[in-house]
């Protein structure tokens, strides 16, 4: 909502807490029970710091316990789905809305007594929708109005920015490119940099960035691996250097792979070479160019935060997916200029910064490519089948237009051959399976419900116009419990 915001965990020292000098704090939802013992609690200084609090949810549950009222758990009095909140009173937060609006709930337990000084604001059956005490700038809210479901919620969120925190809503891409290309100029006075591209937005943004700040001082490098997709290697390196203007290396280094991969038909080790090969090829082609100090990288703030778990360092997500790791002997300053930004910042930096729409919104693509998606081993040949597989899968889905509502859409190529007829002929040939799906941020997915038409044209071409696949099934498992890739 163009505020600059970061995310804390709830156990930061209160010092820690107020050295940022917020001018607002938001207590998240979160899925634990208050009334549970060791759950997450809050320290009662927050609400000493003289500034705006609004708890959703749990953080709502959280500040009427800790303040002296009360939460209780279960009974036939939880809420899942869409509810209409009756507005008692519109105070700061429901300025303009009207007396009745739907919001989306999402809880087991409820507030049931509030802390004194508290009123009432808005109910949904008898229920407490929201609640606060004005005048100490403390508002509670038991529905979602972070999410779609709850039309209405943007409004009670810029209500919250600007009325009650006094924010200015001037936190915008446009100002945030000026002040990082600002910034890196400062940093790196003459000196040059390397990065690496996987073809992805956040690695493209990051070197567009730091090459608005120091030109040609940038060197790129894209490595083909041999597992990119059918004439990924070529249109992604020819969009980098005539389009973005870009000082770009392309580096084909597909046999060193492919030699490496084959026979190999573990996916974890398939990763793991892939992993090493990558760090291997990016040095060299480094030490080629020389002299750089800084090495530029498309860490998001998700990236961040997700390294920081809620219980204790022990569990971090993610660990595998973390390919592109670069060894620390090449004693390179990390530059990271998207370490504040979530993913819809970085597409509008990048739109900012001149690349095209399709671009900007590319679907994310492993590491490892194709790899894990050919279940067993690596061939020439089984990779130019799938290369084929998936150019029409790309193709039909962007005819329909649907690119910009999926997540991920791609074929699988099996290791199991079926039984078909073609003409008067008997085949036997391989199983395609396509993977097309829907996700907010790829830690969740549900199969996507596409038109039959447009599966019906996909298995049609794929089976026609593809030597080697006489079979096409739909995957129709969610995430979880399954998983996207299939390896
Ligand atoms: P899964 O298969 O774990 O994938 O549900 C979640 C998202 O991560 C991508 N993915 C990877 N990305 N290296 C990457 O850079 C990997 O090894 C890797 N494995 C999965 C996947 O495409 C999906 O977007």
């Amino acid at each position: 909502m163009s505020v600059y915001c970061e995310i804390v965990p709830y156990f930061d020292a209160i010092e820690k807490v107020r050295a940022y000098k917020p001018s607002g704090i938001i207590l998240s939802g979160g899925p634990d029970s208050v009334c549970r013992e060791g759950s997450p609690f809050l320290p009662l200084e927050i609400f000493e710091m003289g500034i705006p609090v609004l708890g959703i949810c749990y953080g709502f549950q959280l500040l009427a316990k800790s303040l002296g009222g009360n939460t209780v758990s279960g009974g036939n009095k939880r809420e899942y789905g869409k509810a209409v909140a009756v507005r008692l009173d519109d105070g700061v937060l429901f300025k303009d809305l009207p007396e009745q609006f739907q919001v989306w709930m999402s809880h087991g337990d409820r507030v049931d007594q509030l802390p004194a000084g508290f009123k009432i604001f808005a109910k949904s059956g008898n229920l407490i929708a929201a609640a606060a005490d004005e005048s100490k700038k403390i508002w509670g809210l038991q529905f979602h109005p972070e999410v779609v479901h709850t039309p209405r919620g943007k409004e009670i969120l810029e209500n919250f920015l600007t009325s009650a925190c006094g924010c200015k809503r001037d936190w915008t891409m446009a100002s945030f490119i000026k002040s990082t290309v600002e910034s890196i100029k400062a940093q790196m006075g003459s000196e040059s940099a390397i990065c690496g591209l996987s073809g992805g937005v956040d690695s493209t943004v990051a070197a567009l960035l730091v090459h608005e700040a120091i030109g040609d001082r940038l060197t790129c490098i894209f490595v083909n691996n041999g597992l990119l997709r059918k004439n990924e290697f070529e249109s992604v390196l020819q969009n980098f250097q005539q389009r973005l203007h870009l000082k770009v290396l392309g580096v084909d280094a597909s046999d060193r792979f492919l030699a490496l991969l084959k026979g190999i038909e573990d996916p974890e080790k398939k990763r793991k070479i892939i992993g090493n090969e990558f760090i291997r090829v990016f040095e060299e082609e480094s030490h080629k160019i020389g002299n750089s100090s800084f090495l530029v990288q498309g860490t998001l703030y998700p990236d961040v935060i997700e390294s920081v778990s809620v219980r204790g360092p022990s569990a971090v997500i993610k660990s595998h997916h973390n390919v592109g790791g670069l060894p620390s002997e090449m004693k390179l300053k990390l530059i990271e200029p998207l370490r504040e930004l979530f993913k819809d910042e970085v597409r509008k930096v990048g739109e900012e910064l001149g690349m095209d729409e399709s671009f900007v919104h590319r679907h994310p693509f492993p590491g490892p490519g194709l790899a894990v998606r050919i279940i067993g081993s690596i061939t020439e040949e089984r990779l130019f089948v799938l290369r084929e597989a998936d150019a029409i899968v790309q193709e039909e889905i962007e005819r329909a237009g649907l690119m910009r509502d999926l997540w991920q859409a791609f074929a699988v190529l099996l290791p199991i051959q079926s039984v078909g007829v073609m003409g008067d002929d008997r085949t036997y040939e391989n199983v395609a399976a396509l993977r097309i799906v829907t996700s907010m941020d790829g830690m969740t997915a549900d199969w996507a419900k596409l038109p039959y038409e447009v599966l019906e044209k996909i298995s049609n071409r794929i089976v026609n116009e593809v030597r080697g696949i006489n079979r096409v099934v739909y995957d129709i498992t969610s995430k979880p419990p399954g998983t996207i890739e299939w390896e």
